[in-house]
């Protein structure tokens, strides 16, 4: 590490551990090789996932902010690190659904991969110990987590950020079927994007592969126990590094 001194944990995540540094307004974020799913019931160490989250992630935080779109992303350091800004994140998961798939087909009669237009946006209260429950309006409503204009801010962001990576993924090879966002107001009341953006957190299906199994090339694969999740997780890398330059190491 260099240009600033690693501080105390301030928080340990099922995938990353977040640490204070010298700096008050700079964190480090280390990515974890521990997968988990299904609120933790199945965990599993893989060699590896923590670099290629970190990587992928940073090279899609990178494309977005010289999009214009705001992140609390600084750089990386390292293989595994992530220097960010520190961000009062909203304990809501935002997510974005282009195509069926997942919880959205356990809990309607929808199959897999039929397209969504316009993108359904489903919010659901982040706390494991209430197992991330989808929100009704009225929930959404009754625990008050952001005000009705703070709520429309973080849709639309959302929905920008899903017009992007819809856009970039397309361009090598890859349907972005789902994926969920973090966000969180930094010190000076911006709304940016938070956590992070990899194949733990969106479902990415290979265009040029018909096999609903084979075609996988996200967590699905360590969820559904198919095997291969480093070497899908290296696809992904691959095929984004082609397109994004960067990242840009934290000085
Ligand atoms: P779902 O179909 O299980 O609701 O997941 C929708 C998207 O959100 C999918 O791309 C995976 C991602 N996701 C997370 O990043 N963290 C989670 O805890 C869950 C349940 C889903
Ligand atoms: N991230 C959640 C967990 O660790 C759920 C998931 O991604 O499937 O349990």
């Amino acid at each position: 590490m260099t240009a600033f001194q690693l501080g105390p944990l301030l928080y340990e995540g099922k995938a990353k551990r977040v640490f204070q540094t010298d700096q008050p307004d700079l964190l480090a974020v280390e990515f974890k090789d521990e997968a988990t799913a299904f609120n933790a019931l199945k965990k599993a160490e893989l060699e590896g996932k923590g670099a290629l989250n970190c990587r992928i992630s940073a090279l899609l935080f990178e494309h977005l902010q010289r999009s214009g779109v705001p992140t609390h992303y600084l750089g990386v350091q390292g293989l595994r690190w992530m220097l960010v800004r520190p961000v009062r994140v909203i304990p809501l998961e935002v997510v974005i659904r282009n195509l069926a798939a997942g919880s959205l087909c356990k809990q309607m009669p929808i199959a897999p991969g039929v397209p969504l237009d316009p993108p359904l946006l489903d919010l659901y209260f982040k706390d494991d110990a209430y197992a991330d429950p989808f929100l009704s309006e009225a929930r959404l409503e009754r625990l008050a987590l952001v005000s009705s204009q703070e709520r429309l801010e973080l849709e639309a962001l959302a929905r920008q950020v899903n017009t992007l990576l819809l856009e970039l993924f397309a361009g090598i090879g890859l349907q972005l079927v789902d994926f969920k966002l973090e966000l969180g107001f930094t010190a000076d009341g911006q709304l940016v994007v938070a956590d992070e953006i990899s194949p733990d957190t969106c479902r990415l299906w290979d265009l040029d592969v018909a096999d609903a199994k084979e075609r996988i090339l996200d967590k699905d694969r360590f969820r559904q126990d198919l095997g291969g999740v480093i070497e899908a997780y290296g696809e992904v890398l691959k095929r984004v590094q082609g397109v994004i330059q960067g990242p840009s190491t934290y000085k």
